[in-house]
């Protein structure tokens, strides 16, 4: 196991890649319970809507909550990128939680998303005002200063470019904050809330045991070092997954990558297909996995190298399907994204290694765009 303390690091983002366990940890054990809890603070008691405001990768977390939020909490919930809001808002509806989303807390286009609804809420006066939460890694940020209510994210400070332990711990939060409203509103029967709960505090562990296979990734990065382009699919709760993934390859490999709903793909996408475009399919053992391999028959049929990043009690299955796979430990589909999503960073960070490129510090790009 890798010392995370020690500066030998290559890389500031192969060691936030490799905190990832112990950030978990932490916000679990901050978070991690269920109940009217201190850092619960009421959120989310009296809405009857969630509408989430966040960019990039935090816009990513916000769209496997807006799964969790829904499946589990049954709250109807909405994701916009904040960098779209002013052009296209919302309608304004009663009983709203407003949560904003930012890891930096300084993001300006994921601030004035948070001001206009604000402005436009206080013209509104027949429509029952919203209350604001906010989620982010800096204690004291502006974000922090113009909501009711903030999460800390416990990442620690993330020097990389690529948001990697703070999109996981923005996961976290969002999960326990789920699980909290689910019982509050009583949409969650007590065994599936136990199951969740004991799959919930493994994550921690099979993190770990995902890091572990760092070596095969790194042969598989060298088998991609030479790709143009590359497709993910996902579906379900691991669909942000697939768009998570493919910009993290963006922004560190300068590969281009593109994300797809597995389903949405068949619709026009899979016409980019042949022998030059990889496709790498994510594949939690939950009732999507076999539309999800016949997916990836298609994308054989046209040429496509075929990866996966499967879970252990489907890998029998998958070996002759899929060219190389990762195997992933088994966990409840629901908190599949939290696994799903290391290989991927693992995998961009290994191919831009290899690209021998300025892994920390990508092009054209800074980590906070104030
Ligand atoms: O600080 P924020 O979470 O608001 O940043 C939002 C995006 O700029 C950020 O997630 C960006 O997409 C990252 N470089 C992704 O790795």
């Amino acid at each position: 196991m890798k010392d995370v303390l020690s500066s030998n690091w290559p890389h500031c983002m192969l060691q936030e890649i490799y905190q990832q366990p112990e950030v978990v940890a932490k916000c679990l054990e901050r978070y991690g319970g269920v109940g009217i809890r201190d850092w619960q603070a009421r959120i989310g008691e009296q809405e009857s809507e969630i509408h989430i405001l966040a960019c990039g990768s935090s816009r990513h977390a916000g769209l496997v909550a807006q799964y969790w939020l829904e499946q589990l909490a049954g709250i109807p919930t909405r994701v916009r990128s904040a960098s779209e809001f002013q052009e296209a808002p919302w309608p304004l509806t009663p009983n709203t939680l407003t949560i904003a989303v930012t890891q930096s807390g300084e993001t300006a286009d994921t601030l004035a998303a948070l001001r206009l609804e604000k402005v436009r809420r206080a013209q509104s006066g027949h429509i029952q005002q919203s209350s604001w939460l906010g989620i982010t890694n800096q204690p004291g940020s502006t974000l922090t200063q113009e909501v009711d209510h903030t999460l800390l994210t416990l990442a620690g400070s993330e020097i990389g470019v690529a948001a990697t332990k703070t999109f996981t711990a923005q996961l976290v939060v969002f999960f326990c904050l789920t699980l909290d409203l689910a019982v509050q509103r009583r949409a969650i029967i007590e065994e599936n809330l136990s199951q969740l709960l004991v799959a919930l505090r493994q994550v921690p562990a099979l993190m770990q045991q995902v890091l572990e296979q760092e070596k095969t990734i790194q042969d598989l990065a060298q088998q991609l070092v030479a790709a143009e382009h590359c497709i993910l699919l996902g579906r379900g709760v691991n669909r942000a997954i697939a768009l998570e993934g493919a910009l993290k390859l963006k922004e560190t490999t300068y590969l281009h990558a593109e994300g797809y709903s597995g389903g949405e793909f068949l619709h026009g996408p899979i016409a980019l297909l042949d022998a030059r475009v990889p496709v790498v399919t994510i594949v939690p053992n939950d009732s999507s996995s076999e539309v999800m391999l016949a997916t990836v028959e298609k994308a054989k049929a046209h040429g496509s190298p075929a990866i996966g990043l499967v879970s252990q009690n489907l890998a029998a299955q998958t070996t002759s399907l899929f060219d190389s796979q990762i195997i992933l430990p088994d966990l409840d589909y629901r908190l599949s994204p939290l696994l799903m999503v290391i290989p991927l960073q693992l995998l961009a960070y290994h191919i831009a290694v290899l690209r021998g490129l300025d892994v920390d510090r990508p092009r054209n790009i800074t980590k906070t765009l104030a």
